[in-house]
C-alpha cells in the first residue's frame, strides 16, 4: 500500500485514511502508555499481537452478531476498518473488583462482583477521562437516551461472550474498556463497536495462578509485558508471528 494521509495518532495506535471512502486504516504500535500519558514506554512485538488479538476477537463477536467496525486485517500492524463517529465514551465493564473500582470503593482486588457493573468515563484526556453517569450523557448530548441503551445491551453481551471465551483457555477476565461508534448507511444509523479488544484494554488473569495477563503488568512495571500478550495470543490459538 502506498502513502497514505494520516487522520489522527492516539497513544497507541495511528488511523490512516482508507482505500475506500467510509474505510479507514488501523496501525497498531508498539508504544504503550499509562496514567492518561504520564507513564511512557514501548513493548516490542505489542502492536502485531494486538492486531492478531483484536481480530480474533472481532471476528468472534461477529460471529454472534455483534457489530463491529472490523472489516479485515491488511498485515502484520494494520487492519482495515469502517469510518463510525466515536462516541466520547469509555464503556468499562467489571467481573472482579481491581484498578480504579478497588482504589475509589476500597473493595479487595480480586473480589468476584455480584453482577457486571457497566461504567461509562467521558472521553477527554485533558480532563483525565472523568467517570459520568448516564445523566450526564444524555444531558450533554454525548448519546442519546436510545444510544445508551444499545450500547449497554451490546455490552453485556460481549462481557457475556468474551467470559465464557476466556474461561475456556483459562483466563479471567476481570475487566474491560469498550468504545463505541455511530454507523450510518443510507440514512440508517447503527451502534457498533469500534476501536480494539486486547491486553492493552483488557485485565486479563490466569483462573488458576491469578497472574496478570495484560497491561497491568506495565502499568505496574512487573516485567514480563511482552511474554504476557504473547501468552494470550497463545492461548487463543493465534500463532505468534516473527515481529
Ligand atoms: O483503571 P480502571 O480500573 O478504571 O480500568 C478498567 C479497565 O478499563 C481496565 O481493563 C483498563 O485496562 C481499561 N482502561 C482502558 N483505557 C483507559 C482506562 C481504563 O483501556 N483509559
Amino acid at each position: 500500500m502506498g502513502r497514505r494521509r494520516q487522520l489522527y495518532e492516539g497513544k497507541a495506535k495511528i488511523l490512516f485514511e482508507g482505500p475506500e471512502p467510509g474505510t479507514l486504516v488501523q496501525y497498531f504500535k508498539d508504544d504503550a502508555s499509562a496514567g492518561n500519558g504520564a507513564k511512557k514506554g514501548v513493548i516490542t512485538g505489542k502492536g502485531v499481537l494486538n492486531n492478531r488479538i483484536s481480530e480474533h476477537l472481532m471476528l468472534r463477536l461477529h460471529e454472534i452478531g455483534i457489530p463491529t467496525h472490523f472489516i479485515r486485517r491488511l498485515n502484520m500492524r494494520e487492519q482495515l476498518i469502517r469510518e463510525v463517529e466515536i462516541i466520547p465514551l469509555e464503556v468499562v465493564i467489571r467481573n472482579v473488583a481491581a484498578g480504579s473500582l478497588s482504589k475509589r470503593l476500597g473493595i479487595k482486588e480480586g473480589t468476584r462482583l455480584p453482577h457486571p457493573i457497566v461504567e461509562f468515563y467521558y472521553k477527554n484526556d485533558s480532563l483525565n477521562d472523568p467517570m459520568v453517569s448516564e445523566e450526564h450523557i444524555t444531558a450533554f448530548g454525548w448519546a442519546c437516551a436510545h444510544d445508551l441503551e444499545d450500547i449497554v445491551s451490546l455490552s453485556m453481551r460481549i462481557n457475556d461472550f468474551l467470559c465464557g471465551l476466556f474461561v475456556g483457555i483459562g483466563i479471567t477476565l476481570v475487566d474491560f474498556k469498550l468504545e463505541f461508534g455511530r454507523l450510518w448507511e443510507n440514512d440508517n444509523m447503527r451502534i457498533v463497536l469500534a476501536d480494539e479488544i486486547s491486553p492493552d484494554n483488557c485485565r486479563l488473569w490466569d483462573s488458576k495462578t491469578s497472574q496478570k495477563l495484560d497491561k497491568d503488568r506495565f502499568r505496574q512495571d512487573m516485567g514480563k509485558v511482552e511474554e504476557a500478550y504473547q501468552e494470550v495470543a497463545m492461548r487463543l490459538g493465534i500463532l505468534p508471528e516473527a515481529t
